[in-house]
């Protein structure tokens, strides 16, 4: 059993450490003036024009933003712009033959895009799929691992105006039939299969039983990454065939009102269903731009790499729309860190000479266990900024980092979001604020947040609470635009967000993170839904009842622990397997549970409520506490034996 090697309260401190900006920094940065937080406060929300100003309109919006009071909002009201323009033709006259994709894939195998080259295949694709019969209301279901062709095929549909919804390679064939049946998606770009650690994975068969699975007719494209003579049946169609077919054409780019839809994307909502998110053309795009720019310090002529999958919001943020919206090189990367070698990852560093890395605290602990000496065998001389996101970044992780790969140089800056904010709401602006290592930092200039209690009054300094956003931001989605879903109306009428997750914020209006308040489970940064692992595990034959918590991880953060009770004649070994195959197969290997516990009964109050939260601290090693209320507390202590002998 894993315990955290940090305190939880290590990160509520009021006296931590800080760290300043190097001056060298500050020199160069994108944003450097300390005034920018009270201009914002002062001009809000028409500051967020100089977010819409880093982008190419086909019409000038008349306003910033409509309902300032409450919902329906609109941003950048009357503006019209497409996507794909501002991400590849409006840099075509200064740098079309500056690399936008730098692209690693398995061992030996490479390419690189030109901003002209992507411009040429993001066209052809997008003709391909116009004659394909995808139109202006279509989703298109996107389902690759991280290869160039997925984000040519978000451009592509961007360029059309027609949304996409990439669903994550690693997701089983079911999560991907919910996430195209719930969006009525008749469209699917998908592969045969692709590397991971040097073998082949298979995908397509995947796709298959999806296809089969939906109620509607669905178009597959598949891309060949495995030159397998592959069977292409009734209405699939090879990519490279559409490419070769279309090789040349150009497609006007559609434009769009600034709320008009670019992309869904589905997250762990609480209910048990995966939850759709929408994004907006205009709103969300300034803001990741704005975000790329003044947080990530990105510049045209940088090498920007953030090591997360596009198959999430932070792939679609901050690999594709934020940082191509400013002409710089992304890199992607379709492997693992610790493969061939552990020095994976910085190798690439160095062969690139990457100016701006972003990863996850997950990863951050990984090399930290691995140890310096990987890293120590390259040049990483070449960064000038480290960032992190996903789930609260501890001040060890944080130190480590900046020293072991930012050569104790480099600022790090602790980003805070999620997949419903699009962009990045909370974090030290790296050229204006000192950092202070295991704190995030402030609500960005612009962003209106504070933590209060369940009263919903405001907390006293680096006391616990909620955090709750206060005024809409340019990258909230349509449900929250238009009030539809959790935009929270409290009793007193003022409109605010509320993000579920638990903070405190210290007298410098630093925000630390101390994880969910929902059933939602962060395992290295990515959220999985309580409700949905359970119901999973309990509709295993065999399975008479089932919890799932979360418990301290030393690497991933958090882990999944089920506890189960088996019904009488089946044996744990087969039931393991079941409970995991069930898992793999409803949600995908990623969330297979780091323990499986047999018990007899599950601890429940008089009321036959499951009580969590000991099963929480039985998983972290932690003491019970009260456990009166039980009606069964002798049941404890046969689970703590059973997962002390794990
Ligand atoms: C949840 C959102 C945004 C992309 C990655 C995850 C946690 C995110 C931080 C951070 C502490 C963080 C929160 C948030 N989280 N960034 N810097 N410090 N916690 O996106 O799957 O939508 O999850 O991740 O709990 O609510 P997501």
């Amino acid at each position: 059993m894993t315990s955290g090697d940090e305190p939880a309260d290590d990160r509520s401190h009021s006296d931590h450490a800080t760290v300043e900006p190097p001056e060298w920094f500050v020199e160069q940065a994108n944003v450097s003036d300390p005034a920018v937080y009270d201009r914002f406060e002062r001009e809000w929300p028409d500051c967020w024009r100089e977010a819409a100003s880093l982008l190419d309109w086909d019409e000038p919006f008349e306003g910033v933003l409509c309902g300032a009071e409450g919902p329906p909002f609109e941003w950048f009201p009357g503006g019209r712009l497409n996507a794909s323009y501002n991400c590849i033709d409006r840099h075509l006259p200064e740098r079309k033959n500056q690399l936008a994709l730098v692209w690693e894939g398995h061992l030996g195998e490479s390419r690189t895009y030109t901003y002209l080259e992507l411009y040429r295949e993001v066209n052809a694709f997008a003709a391909a799929l116009r004659e394909l019969g995808v139109g202006e209301d279509d989703v298109v279901t996107i389902y690759l691992p991280m290869v160039p062709e997925l984000p040519v095929a978000m451009l592509a549909c961007a360029r059309l105006g027609v949304a996409h919804n990439v669903v994550f390679a690693g997701f089983s064939a079911d999560a991907l039939a919910t996430r195209m049946e719930r969006a009525d998606s008749e469209y699917l770009v998908t592969c045969d299969g692709y590397y991971r650690r040097g073998s082949a994975v298979a995908q397509k068969n995947k796709a298959d039983n999806a296809r089969i699975a939906v109620e509607q007719d669905v178009s597959v494209v598949v891309l060949d990454r495995l030159g397998h003579d592959i069977h292409l049946g009734d209405d699939y169609v090879d990519y490279h065939d559409l490419l070769a077919a279309h090789e040349g054409a150009e497609v006007e780019p559609i434009s769009r009102a600034a709320g008009d839809p670019l992309f869904r994307i589905y997250t762990s909502g609480t209910t048990g269903r995966p939850k759709a998110v929408t994004h907006t053309t205009g709103g969300y795009l300034a803001h990741v731009a704005w975000t790329s720019q003044a947080v990530l310090d990105i510049k045209p002529e940088d090498t920007y790499w953030c090591s997360a999958d596009i198959g999430w919001i932070t792939g679609h943020s901050y690999i594709v729309y934020g940082p191509l919206a400013l002409g710089t090189t992304t890199v992607l990367y379709n492997g693992t860190p610790d493969h061939p070698e552990k020095d994976r990852l910085w190798e690439l560093v160095e062969q690139y000479a990457v100016d701006v890395f972003y990863t996850a605290p997950t990863a951050v602990r990984a090399f930290m266990k691995w140890g310096k000496e990987h890293p120590a065998k390259h040049d990483l001389s070449s960064l000038r900024l480290l960032g992190t996101v996903g789930e609260p970044m501890d001040a060890r992780a944080w130190e480590w980092y900046r020293e072991h790969i930012g050569g104790g140089e480099c600022p790090v800056v602790d980003t805070w979001w999620q997949t419903e904010t699009g962009a990045i709401l909370v974090s030290t602006l790296p050229g204006v604020d000192e950092m202070k290592p295991g704190v995030a930092g402030k609500p960005l200039p612009g962003v209106e947040a504070t933590v209060v209690d369940r009263s919903g009054a405001d907390v006293k300094p680096n006391e616990a609470g909620e955090l709750v956003v206060t005024q809409p931001w340019p990258g909230m989605p349509r449900s929250l635009l238009d009030g539809t879903d959790w935009g929270v109306p409290p009793s007193d009428g003022e409109w605010r967000y509320r993000p579920e997750d638990s903070a405190s914020m210290d007298g410098d209006g630093y925000v630390t993170f101390l994880g969910r308040i929902d059933d939602a489970i962060n395992v290295a940064g990515r959220r999985f839904s309580t409700m949905e692992l359970e119901s999973t595990v309990a509709g295993v034959d065999g399975v008479a009842e089932a919890a799932v918590v979360g418990a301290n991880h030393e690497t991933t953060g958090t882990a999944i622990y089920a506890f189960v009770s088996p019904e009488d004649g089946y044996g744990k070994n087969g039931l393991r397997a079941d409970i995991e195959g069930a898992i793999v197969e409803a949600i995908g290997g990623i969330a297979r549970p780091e323990e499986i516990v047999f018990t007899p009964d599950l601890p429940k109050t008089r009321s036959g409520k499951v009580m969590r939260r000991l099963l929480t601290a039985v998983a972290n090693d932690e003491d019970l506490g009260d456990t009166s209320a039980l009606r069964n507390p002798e049941i404890l202590g046969e689970i703590q034996s059973s997962t002390a002998g794990e």
